[in-house]
């Protein structure tokens, strides 16, 4: 009893750390708040904000689990790129968002170059997505197992996967990398599919429902979220969405959540980007199978951003003097708004009841 006063007055006169990222996340029901990074980054100041725990409690590898990383030739498997980031988030006991088995994109060269038949290519896929998804299994909380295969108009998008096995070869992905890796949780990931549209009608049925009428398990959406300030979805739309796919007994997280502005970033693009973040952030409180939230890359000289949006930057949290933009406190406002109101879990609960 005598040392609880003195005890309180000096915890009392120490000024409260301020909440960060992950650790309101976390307070909020949410499994984590994370950021993709890549391994050229990780050094100096950078570092230390990306191994604080209490900021980021998940990392997605930008970059080295893509295909022209892991099977540069067929056959060849090559995983030192991809592992530099899972064994960083493993040492730090941050959890692993897998990125990606399957995507037209960042293709080793020879699956576009190759002659195929239909069970050629169904053995390379196969062989691709279970080599690759074993590997890491046990390291990936979850798997984008297949990324941006629909176009924005809702229809299927070509590639070499469609072209040869027509829609087969999403269930041909899926199929491989549930029985690869039967913890992950299993992803379909696209962008602008936050707000309702054909798009996102898309991604239910002809992906999501697609999988389910054949009993091809997939757990969750991944919302990529590169918005753009001043015309990103309102909260509503974004929640509406989120929850339609909940409502197919999945899980939705935010994966890859930047807002750009038109440069140069005064005061009120800063003020407007703020409130774009926090809308994004909110909707994922608002939604109870909504996991956590994962910005792609915190730091602005690290965004892909300018190199691919002419005229367009400042996408991410942090200015290149590691100075907080006004959005961080944008988040944090989000994140304090539904600390406690909401719990991951609840609805696991109810579904097994
Ligand atoms: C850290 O990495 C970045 C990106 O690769 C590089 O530009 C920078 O010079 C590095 N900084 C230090 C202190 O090594
Ligand atoms: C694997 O990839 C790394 C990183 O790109 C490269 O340095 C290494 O030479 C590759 N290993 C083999 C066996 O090709
Ligand atoms: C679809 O993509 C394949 C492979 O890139 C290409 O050969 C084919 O011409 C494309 N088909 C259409 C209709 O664009
Ligand atoms: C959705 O697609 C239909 C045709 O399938 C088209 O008529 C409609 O304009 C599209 N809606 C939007 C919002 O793009
Ligand atoms: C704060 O929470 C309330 C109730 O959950 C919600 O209606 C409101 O939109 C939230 N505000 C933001 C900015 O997320
Ligand atoms: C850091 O950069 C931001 C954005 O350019 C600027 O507004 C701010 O004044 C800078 N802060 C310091 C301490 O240099």
């Amino acid at each position: 009893m005598r040392f609880q006063l003195p005890l309180i007055a000096a915890i009392a006169a120490v000024p409260l750390a301020s909440a960060q990222l992950n650790e309101l996340a976390k307070k909020a029901g949410k499994l984590y708040f994370g950021t993709a990074t890549d391994n050229m980054e990780l050094n100096g100041t950078y570092l230390k904000i990306l191994d604080d725990t209490k900021e980021f409690g998940q990392l997605t590898p930008a970059n080295g689990m893509k295909w022209f990383a892991v099977e540069p030739e067929q056959g060849v498997f090559n995983y030192s790129d991809g592992s530099v980031v899972a064994n960083l988030a493993t040492k730090n006991k941050q959890k692993l968002r897998c990125h990606n088995l399957v995507w037209h994109s960042q293709l080793a060269p020879w699956v576009d170059a190759t002659t195929w038949t239909k069970k050629t290519l169904t053995a390379a896929l196969i062989n691709h997505v279970t080599h690759e998804a074993r590997h890491w299994a046990g390291q990936c909380y979850a798997w984008d197992v297949l990324n941006e295969a629909l176009n924005d108009d809702g229809t299927y998008r070509n590639d070499t996967f469609l072209s040869v096995l027509g829609p087969d070869y999403i269930k041909i992905a899926f199929r491989a990398a549930a029985a690869a890796d039967p913890h992950a949780k299993l992803y379909y990931n696209d962008y602008n599919i936050e707000s309702p549209g054909n798009k996102s009608t898309s991604v239910r049925e002809n992906i999501v429902k697609f999988l389910q009428d054949d009993g091809i398990r997939i757990d969750g959406v991944g919302l990529q979220s590169h918005f753009v300030t001043g015309s990103s979805p309102t909260i509503d739309q974004q929640i509406a969405t989120m929850q339609s796919y909940a409502d197919m007994n999945l899980d939705v997280a935010i994966t890859e959540l930047d807002v750009r502005n038109l440069l140069p970033s005064t005061a009120t693009v800063l003020a407007q980007q703020s409130k774009d973040y926090a809308n994004a952030v909110g909707a994922c409180m608002q939604v109870d199978r909504c996991v956590g939230i994962t910005v792609w890359d915190f730091y602005d000289p690290y965004s892909w951003v300018p190199g691919v949006f002419t005229g367009y930057g400042d996408a991410d949290l942090w200015f290149s003097n590691f100075t907080k933009h006004p959005a961080y406190y944008g988040v944090v406002g989000a994140l304090k708004n539904s600390t406690g109101k909401h719990h991951h879990g609840r609805a696991e609960l109810s579904w097994e009841a």
